[in-house]
């Protein structure tokens, strides 16, 4: 089932947004140059959001010890970060958000 996360205005490009939708951890909405990409937001190293991280390119940092995932994939890429996070299928319909709920 798909389910409706945000409008994609709401997250311009190079930014990063949490969102929390019932029954689901909280998400972080990446915008990587108008390409959408949705990651469980907490780190797997240690308890920070990784909405509250910068994203560089591809990547989104983690802001309490800088580790580092692939957006695209939740694999870790820089230390001290090593477990990859869940990512979630998402598409985007008339300007609105839709992210699968496994
Ligand atoms: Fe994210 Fe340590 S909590 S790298």
């Amino acid at each position: 089932m798909m389910r409706f996360l945000c409008d994609t205005a709401e997250v311009p490009a190079g930014e990063t947004r949490s969102v929390r939708l019932e029954g689901m951890p909280e998400l972080v909405v990446c915008n990587v140059d108008g390409e959408f990409h949705v990651l469980a937001a907490t780190c797997s190293h240690g308890k920070a959001s990784l909405a509250d991280g910068r994203l560089l390119g591809c990547e989104v940092e983690c802001p309490l010890h800088s580790g580092r995932f692939d957006v695209r994939t939740g694999r870790a890429t820089r230390r001290p970060a090593k477990r990859p996070v869940a990512v979630y299928e998402c598409v985007v319909e008339g300007g609105d958000l839709y992210v699968s709920d496994p």
